[in-house]
Order: structure tokens, then sequence, then C-alpha cells
């Protein structure tokens, strides 16, 4: 079962927002939490629940009461983006999905050319309902592939097979995605470099125009983390996950992929996945549905993670904030500078303070900044920059 929420201050019962804070000016973004997954991979500690750990009954009702709640507290000018994620969002029907895609139209209006991704498992699609999410209006689809080898699949505890994932992506293509993304997962306990490589020329072959890829992260709490406490796995090298980071980038770069996140890569800027961007800039959004967070000027809040409790608070007409936080302006520098950072577009050396210019300056003799785009007052990491991004931004400020 996902962890425990942090503590912050009350959300009212009706949502309002603490007096003057007001929506920026970069743009507003929708995030739809679908919390249901056919199973938990071992690794995976976000906020999903199988059958047998809670009902989907119930779940789009909670989930609209609460973007009617919304409504009442804010009135953006459109919505530029709108992301479902899980989870397994298509664990729900695709006619599920149309309906809240069409429900926050309704509410919010979506913006022309407004950015609809929606996350899937490979093996949650078909033909059909890819189809069906085209029609609906849907642009975007993120695929969870991880692996191309079966072994490291297995470790994983992923449900499909290792050529399931292009295959969706393809037919993805064929229903009318004009932008598809494929999640990596690399480092994983038993993956060779060979392993990887597969991985990379099967993203590659898919024909797709976005690939996300994370370093094996071990989440305390999840069943991997236990098989390493108990020396049935071994923990992930660093070292290993640096190789193949370099692995990726040089792949991928060959293929007509340029990195914008540190951990995304797009074929063309237009590809790039928009509401990712709104977070990683300082933009607005709504987080509907259980545990999802959200941010409007500065405040910060997350909801209440379980289905049940979800929906019981919005049955009974109060807000599912399980409670926020308003960010200084100091935290505010410091969020800022930590995503923008990791951006190929970088940060202004003129936003950091006296002591992280000097820690910019450091980096710079460090070969881990850019020195064209410091001679232009940008802070833009190198590709040894993006393998130590975290160092970095401890330099970077107070
Ligand atoms: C919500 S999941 C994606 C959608 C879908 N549920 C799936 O798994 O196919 C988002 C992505 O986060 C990444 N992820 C999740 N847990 C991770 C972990 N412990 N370490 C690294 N990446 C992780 C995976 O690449 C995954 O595809
Ligand atoms: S399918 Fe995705 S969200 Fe669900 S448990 Fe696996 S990684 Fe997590």
């Amino acid at each position: 079962m996902p962890g425990v929420l942090p503590d912050g201050e009350p959300v009212p019962a009706d949502g309002t927002l603490p007096a003057g804070v007001q929506l920026g000016r970069h743009g507003f973004g929708v995030y739809v939490h679908v919390p249901f997954c056919a199973s938990r991979c071992g690794y995976c500690d976000f906020n999903t629940y199988t059958a047998a750990e809670a009902s989907q009954e119930g779940y789009l009702d909670a989930m609209l009461e609460e973007l009617r709640l919304a409504a009442k507290v804010i009135t953006p000018d459109r919505v530029d983006t709108v992301f479902v994620g899980g989870g397994t969002p298509t664990l729900l029907p695709a006619g599920d999905l149309a309906r809240i895609l069409d429900e926050v139209d309704r509410t919010w209006g979506l913006a022309p050319g407004a950015e609809v991704t929606t996350e899937a498992n490979p093996e949650s699609v078909t033909p059909e309902s890819l189809r069906a999410l085209r029609r609906a209006g849907f642009t975007r689809i993120s695929l969870g592939m991880q692996s191309a080898a079966p072994n490291v699949l297995a470790v994983l505890d992923r449900r499909h097979t290792a050529g399931r994932a292009p295959q969706a992506a393809a037919e993805a293509r064929e229903a009318g995605f004009e932008h598809v993304n494929l999640d990596l997962i690399y480092g994983t306990p038993g993956e060779t470099a060979d392993d990887f490589a597969l991985s990379l020329d099967t993203v590659i072959r898919a024909g797709v125009d976005h690939v996300s890829a994370y370093a094996l992260i071990v989440e305390d709490g999840t069943r991997m983390a236990a098989r390493m406490r108990r020396g049935e796995l071994p923990y992930p090298s660093d070292d290993v996950a640096a190789d193949r980071y370099l692995a990726a980038d040089r792949t991928l770069g060959e293929h007509g992929f340029d990195w914008y996140e540190v951990s995304n890569w797009a074929t063309d800027p237009a590809g790039r996945c928009r509401h990712n961007l709104l977070y990683w800039t300082g933009g607005d959004w709504w987080g509907l549905g259980p545990g999802a967070h959200s941010h409007v000027g500065g405040v910060r809040w997350w909801n209440v993670k379980h289905p049940a409790a979800y929906a019981r608070r919005l049955a009974d007409g109060i807000s599912p904030g399980h409670a926020r936080e308003r960010l200084t302006p100091a935290e505010q520098h410091m969020e800022d500078v930590m995503l923008r950072v990791r951006l190929a577009g970088g940060l202004p050396l003129e936003s950091l303070d006296a002591a992280g210019r000097a820690g910019a300056a450091r980096a710079l003799g460090d070969g881990l900044l850019e020195p064209g785009a410091y001679r232009s007052g940008r802070v833009v990491l190198t590709l040894r920059g993006r393998l130590l991004a975290d160092a970095v931004v401890r330099d970077l400020l107070p």
C-alpha cells in the first residue's frame, strides 16, 4: 500500500484558496489521477490499488464532483494541458476517459490545440480502445514499456511481454496519435548493457516521438526493497546507472531524439510534453483524484489517498484536500532552480544570488555547465552535468 501523506495546514471544507492567491501566467493544466492497477509492480510506490485493495465503483462520480468543487474555487481562462495518469488510467473504459475530458472541457474550456495525454499500460489498450481515445480528443499517449528484455520485465514484475509495448505504440500511431511516448527504466538488477541496448533499439524502431528513461529508484516499503534487504536481489549501482544514461543519450541522440529535460527526449519540440513542462516552469494545475497534488499561485495541496476516503469526503460535500502549504518566496526560488536546471533551456544566471553564481562558476570549472550558454548568461548542464544534476543544484542554492 502507498505510504502516508505529509501534514500541512488544513484545507477548508469548500476548498477555497487563501485570500490574495491568484492563478499565474505560466499556463493552466489539469491532472487526473486514476489510482487503480491490475497488479502492483514490485518497484512502484505510486498511489495505486489493486481490485482487492480498493473498488473502482464510485471513482468517476467522486472525481467529477471534485471538478465541480474546483470550478467554484478557480476560473482559469482556458486549460492548456490535461494529463490523465496513474495507476493505470486505461483500466477505465475509454468511454469514462472520454467523459472526464468532456467535463473538463465543459467546465473550463480546452484551449485550441490543447495537449491531452493519457498514461497507459501496454497490455491494457487495444486498437479499438486507442481509436476511441483518439476520437474523444486525446492527442498524446504515454506507455509504460520499461524494458524490452524479458528477464528485466520479470524482475520488475511487469505483466506484458517484451513485444507488447512497441506493438501498442504502433497501434497508437495507427489510431492517429501524433504524440506517443515510451517509458524506460534502466539499472534494474540483472539488466546487462546488451539488455538496455535492446530496449533502446526497440523504442527507436517503434517510431515514437518521445522517450522517458528513469534510473530505477528503490522505494521504501515496496516488494523490491524488501527483496533487496533480504539479499534476494542486489541493489542498483550508481556507476551502472551512469553508463546506461550515457548509452541512452548517445543512442537516442544518434536517432534524432534531443534531450529537453534530464530524463526526457523528443524528436521535435512539438513532441515535448507540455504538461510536464508546465510543472517544471512554475505553471498552475489542479490535480483531481485520490492523492492528487495541485499547485495554484504558490499554494500546494494534496488530496487524501484512498479512493474510499476520497469519495466519502466528496459525498459529504467536503474538499478531498488532506493538507496544504504556502511556499515562501525562498522556497519558490529553490524549487524553480531545482526544476529549471534539469531543462535543456536551463535558467538565467541572474536569477541566482551571489553564492549561487559562485557555485555556478565552480560547476563551470568542473565541466558541468555549458561554456557557451554560461557566456550568454544561462546555466545549462553538460552531459556530465546531467549525470551530477543533484550535486549541481546543491551548489546553486543557499
Ligand atoms: C504511473 S507509471 C506509468 C503508467 C503505467 N502505470 C505503467 O506502469 O505502464 C509512470 C512511470 O514511472 C516510472 N516509474 C515508476 N516507479 C519507478 C521507480 N521506482 N523507479 C524508476 N521509475 C519508476 C515508470 O517508468 C512508469 O512507466
Ligand atoms: S502498472 Fe504502473 S502505476 Fe501500476 S504498479 Fe506498475 S508501475 Fe505502478
